[in-house]
């Protein structure tokens, strides 16, 4: 029943997609349109009595956990957004827990639009983002991240934490964890974002590993809670591992692959005035092989709990990509396309021979 139910879902959910799709870019070529007109539909059903019709239940025999936090489905939603009534409708669909979009110090606007666009990368579906990470900044966020409705599902929830130098990332983390320390609710979780496709001077974290060593320390005397290192397909296998093995020395640590590729407008075929930045980062269907190379890497030198994110939308990938030794599986461009695969998603993996990673196995 729940799997028709979330098939018919699936059907309708992408027809009315591809309808807003069309509509809008009639007016211009800017996928940004017709995301703020989803969200917008999706907001009203959120807040509306017809929210249940997108209420699926878990099985209960396809939890997970990640040390202190109890994920009841392996899937979680990746860190790409904030709009409370797309975080709450990927909880009524039966997502394992969610991660808010990265916070930075100061609100910001982001990149100039057209900055998103639906387009095809080696014959895949695929999106290309330059957002620049827009954001209402910490201030705003503290007041706003402990949502009761979100909470309610007490499935776990990440933070994700940016920054354009040591020094504002320790003052994003500070600003928030006074708060989630006095916090009732114990499944918050912290995920350092050390990626950056779309900064301007193109400097991450992850080009200076002892200051991520530091910041990592910093957090550790401060808080308890779980931390992620989320990292980029960008960087190579060699930085990876040099990052696995700062992980393996701290404590209650897990590192997440990955986040989006960067690529140039060219390469997917988009003229250069329907984006406003030469290149953008590349997510969905054509990630998913250096995802699941990545999992096999970590998996085969290290310990630590592993995240996979990136080109994971259905099945197949999702049973690939735990059998290859991930704990929990993020997943973002599939969740714009059809959050109803969750419950599909979920319905097999309760039925199906695999190895979720459970806590009375020896
Ligand atoms: C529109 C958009 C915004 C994103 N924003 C963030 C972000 O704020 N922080 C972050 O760590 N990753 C961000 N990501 C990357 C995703 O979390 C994810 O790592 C990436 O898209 C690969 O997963 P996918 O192939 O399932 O989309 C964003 C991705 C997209 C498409």
């Amino acid at each position: 029943m729940n799997s028709v139910r979330s098939q018919l879902s699936s059907i309708n959910y992408r027809f009315l997609r591809r309808l807003i799709i069309m509509q809008q870019s009639l007016l211009k070529k800017d996928l940004e349109g017709a995301i703020i007109v989803g969200d917008k539909i999706n907001h009203l059903l959120m807040n509306s009595p017809f929210k249940h019709l997108f209420k699926f239940s878990i099985p209960n025999n396809i939890g997970t956990y990640l040390y202190d936090l109890n994920f009841p489905s392996p899937i979680i939603a990746a860190s790409f957004k904030d709009d409370i009534s797309a975080l709450l409708q990927w909880q009524f669909v039966g997502i394992g827990g969610i991660t808010y979009k990265t916070v930075l110090k100061n609100p910001s606007e982001g990149n100039k639009r057209p900055r998103i666009q639906e387009v095809s990368y080696n014959g895949s579906y695929a999106l290309l983002n330059s957002l620049g990470l827009p954001t209402k900044g910490v201030d705003n966020f503290v007041n706003h991240f402990e949502h009761e409705q979100l909470l309610s599902f007490n499935r776990p929830i990440g933070i994700s934490i940016g920054g354009d130098s040591v020094a504002d990332y320790v003052q994003v983390f500070e600003s928030i964890n006074s708060k989630v320390e006095s916090s009732p609710f114990n499944q918050f979780f912290y995920e350092i974002n050390i990626s950056c496709p779309n900064t301007e001077d193109g400097k991450c974290l992850s080009d200076d590993l002892n200051q991520l060593a530091f910041l990592l320390t910093k957090m550790r005397s401060l808080s308890s809670k779980v931390i992620v290192v989320k990292t980029s397909p960008d960087s190579n296998d060699n930085e990876i591992l040099k990052i696995c093995e700062i992980l393996s020395s701290l404590d209650k640590s897990a590192i997440n692959v990955g986040n989006t590729r960067y690529v140039s407008v060219e390469s997917v075929g988009l003229k250069p005035n329907h984006f406003s930045k030469p290149g953008g980062g590349l997510s969905g269907p054509p990630l998913f092989n250096s995802t699941l190379e990545r999992v096999k890497l970590i998996n085969s030198n290290f310990k630590i709990p592993i995240i996979a994110t990136g080109g994971i939308g259905n099945y197949d990938q999702v049973k690939a990509i735990i059998d290859s030794g991930a704990r929990l599986i993020g997943m973002a461009s599939r969740l714009v396309i059809d959050p109803f695969i969750i419950p599909q998603i979920n319905n097999k993996l309760s039925h199906e021979e695999i190895l979720i990673y459970q806590r009375h196995e020896s």
